[in-house]
């Protein structure tokens, strides 16, 4: 289900890990922080400076309400590092209103249980 969200919120579901759904206030933030705010423990290989890709998210829905892909982001997607749909949750900015997105396979944690 994708619902409507306020304007001023932002909403980040994330579909492997049983829907968690993040609510917040804060618009106009990078993807991870508000993943981390909220207590989730999500790779960040190179301290969130956009240098690797183990951040990556895959958008299933609203990738319209994030910034488009940043320096960083164009470059691993010219080196195919990241595909059509991925985005660096360290560089991939929430302006405002809902995404839904999935860990990739590569980057999950062996100590999380993730859902399907
Ligand atoms: S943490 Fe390395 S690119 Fe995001």
């Amino acid at each position: 289900m994708f619902t409507k969200v306020n304007e001023q919120m932002s909403r980040i579901v994330i579909q492997n890990l049983f829907n968690r759904t993040i609510n917040s206030d804060v618009v106009d933030c990078k993807v991870i922080e508000l993943i981390h705010e909220n207590g989730i423990d999500w790779m960040h290989a190179c301290g969130k400076k956009g240098r690797c890709t183990t951040c990556k998210i895959i958008v299933v829905k609203g990738a319209e309400n994030l910034f488009p892909l940043n320096e960083s982001e164009l470059n691993f997607a010219t080196q195919g590092r990241l595909q059509p749909g991925e985005r660096l949750a360290c560089q991939a900015i929430l302006h405002s209103g809902e995404i839904q997105v999935k860990v990739a396979e590569i980057n999950k944690f062996p100590h999380i249980q993730y859902s399907e």
